[in-house]
């Protein structure tokens, strides 16, 4: 089976993306699958062999063709973090080609990757989130209305972005005006949301040989601010697999989870985020292509849980070719 990895993509995530790509391409087993490096990027879309030699893609079929001979995809392996993979956008395409993916179907990516969208659904099904208030690009920014709705600190964030582009904690008045125009540098959308005093927890969630699978999770303590770019991508922060917390609340983090994984239709890869506020999980967001690169969180859970990445990224295969 010919497996194309696709990576990049049109966000600010495209280096990290990358990472993540180079990461499953490095681990899935070469005896099993034929795997290729594709990088989606703005400019071109490439197959990349290990020599560093560029092939471009046919975007009728996405094949390519290498020394004369025309190589088509038997599946692909979604490493693309926000637009156009995480967002669902490409997933379309290879739908209407017939070319199996790693990902849930477009239209869960497409609701995951909104955080106002996804979080509106998961709380039709009692699912505890922070207070929290929309805005378009245009609207007038009324911001002692924007305060009096979610108060102080607060968190401004583009809607659509991930690896914490974009995002500001707020603490004073007249810091929201600047942190929304710095989020509308990655979305055209935003959402403030309320400050959640308590223990940041994030839980992959993965279909791990036809079940559903809960990895140990991970309790985030941040040097910084909050869980930003730095603290998750250069060393900012403690990431403590399994969290110290009670069987009580594992328990009942295990079965939200679970219930959320079910709820948006999830299928794949996932981790979502959690603030456990007096031993209540309120549900942040969904990571329906979470960072796979050597200082990501999945990883870290699977090597904990005893499952090495070669089995994780074989058995995802596995499970999509299906
Ligand atoms: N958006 C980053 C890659 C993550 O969720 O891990
Ligand atoms: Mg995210």
């Amino acid at each position: 089976k010919n497996i194309a990895i696709i990576m990049g993509g049109y966000s600010s995530e495209v280096n990290i993306s990358l990472e993540s790509g180079a990461v499953v391409y490095q681990h899935i087993s070469k005896e099993k699958y034929n795997t290729y490096k594709v990088h989606i990027l703005k400019n071109k879309w490439i197959v990349v062999d290990d020599n560093g030699k560029e092939y471009a893609i046919n975007k009728h079929d996405f094949s390519i063709i290498i020394n004369n001979k025309t190589i088509h995809f038997d599946l692909v392996f979604n490493a693309i973090h926000g637009h156009p993979g995480e967002d669902g956008t490409i997933l379309a395409y290879f739908d209407l080609l017939g070319i199996k993916h790693t990902s849930a179907p477009f239209y869960q990516m497409a609701l995951t990757f909104n955080k106002r969208d996804c979080l509106s659904v998961v709380k039709q099904y009692g699912v505890k989130t922070a207070t929290s208030y929309y805005l378009d690009k245009g609207e007038t920014i009324d911001v002692g209305k924007i305060i009096k709705k979610v108060g102080l600190p607060c968190f401004v964030k583009p809607n659509k972005a991930g690896s914490s582009f974009g995002i500001s904690k707020v603490k004073h008045q007249n810091e929201v005006i600047p942190a929304i125009e710095k989020a509308f540098t990655e979305d055209s959308q935003i959402l403030i949301e309320e400050f959640l005093d308590g223990t940041e927890i994030t839980i992959g969630v993965l279909n791990y040989h036809n079940t559903i699978k809960v990895l140990p999770m991970t309790e985030i303590v941040s040097e910084n601010d909050f869980f930003d770019y730095e603290a998750k991508y250069l060393g900012k922060s403690q990431e403590i697999t399994p969290a110290r917390i009670s069987n009580e609340l594992h328990k009942k983090l295990e079965k939200i989870a679970t219930k959320v994984y079910k709820i948006l239709n999830m299928s794949g890869f996932s981790r979502s985020e959690y603030i456990i506020v007096n031993e209540e999980p309120y549900f942040l967001e969904m990571n329906t292509v979470p960072g796979l690169t050597a200082a990501s969180i999945i990883p870290q859970q699977a090597a904990e849980e005893g499952i090495g990445l070669q089995e994780l990224f074989d058995n995802a295969i596995e499970m999509a070719l299906k």
